[in-house]
């Protein structure tokens, strides 16, 4: 999409890999969990920018399916770090016209967070501004196995030909289904890996690295990101001539 205040374009759908609060903190000489109490106060400031900014759909990597294997101790601050960050944020969400929903395996999550992300995704439902998806205890290729059981289950069943299985259906199955595909892939900390991160979904999208520990990240990071995925020439196999960014700007003018 383009937006609609700089012209430039501006990603549809933004995935944020959020990397780097264990390191915040230990360069500090602090225990890990304050650094990922810290990045959950960027998470809030990030959503906003992201609304200020009208990007449509952004979905943040929380907490992966591998991440069970921290130390107990860690998992624990973590868990107990969502449902406060639910009570924070979901009156500003709710004003700000965000709607919440989670992608991944909600019931591993504790019982006791069970109720609060309900209660979140309810009362934040009818947002229509922006579709905020946190992917919680998430793994994409365990999201592709629960989709193909799906599918087979209806194939059993004589509801589904295997002949009627294409993309369309399988993006339907999964967790993310209704999301559009993502456009732009951020990932903090200087990794440069997915981590099993919405990868059907990516199959597209440009993806941007920065040092910047996520504790760090902030609207001079975003807009930085945004600015690179604005020059980034998508040619989706095809074999668009190599234009520069202002000369698409003023194509998406006349056009
Ligand atoms: C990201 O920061 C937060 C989660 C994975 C929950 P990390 O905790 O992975 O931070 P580093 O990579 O150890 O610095
Ligand atoms: C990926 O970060 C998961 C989240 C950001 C929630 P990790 O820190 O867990 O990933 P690896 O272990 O470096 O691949
Ligand atoms: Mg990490």
């Amino acid at each position: 999409m383009i937006d609609s205040r700089s012209e430039r374009p501006l990603p549809t759908h933004l995935g944020i890999i959020m990397d780097g609060n264990g390191r915040w903190a230990e360069r500090r000489g602090l225990p890990r969990t304050a650094g990922h109490e810290r990045g959950a106060e960027v998470v809030h400031a990030v959503v906003r920018a992201c609304r200020e900014r009208g990007i449509p759909f952004v979905t943040l990597y929380a907490f992966s399916h591998l991440n069970w294997g921290r130390p107990r101790r860690e998992v624990e601050a973590l868990m107990d770090l969502l449902p406060r960050f639910l009570d924070d944020s979901v009156e500003e969400l709710h004003e700000l016209g965000v709607r919440l929903r989670v992608a991944g395996e909600v019931d591993d999550l504790p019982p006791r967070l069970q109720g609060p992300i309900a209660t979140a995704c309810a009362r934040t439902a009818g947002g229509e501004a922006m579709t905020l998806t946190l992917a919680l205890s998430y793994g994409a290729r365990r999201d592709v196995v629960q989709a193909m059981r799906n599918i087979a289950v209806a194939v059993r069943a004589g509801t589904l030909l295997p002949e009627q299985i294409d993309e369309e259906l399988l993006r339907g199955e999964l967790q993310t289904a209704g999301l559009p595909d993502l456009d732009l892939v951020i990932r903090t900390a200087g990794e440069m890996r997915l981590s099993d991160f919405l990868m059907l979904e990516a199959a597209h999208a440009e993806l941007y690295f920065t040092d910047a520990f996520w504790p760090d990240f902030d609207d001079t990071e975003l807009d930085r990101a945004l600015g690179a995925y604005a020059r980034r020439v998508r040619r989706f196999g095809g074999v668009t001539p190599m234009v520069d960014a202002a000369e698409r700007r003023s194509r998406s003018r006349i056009g």
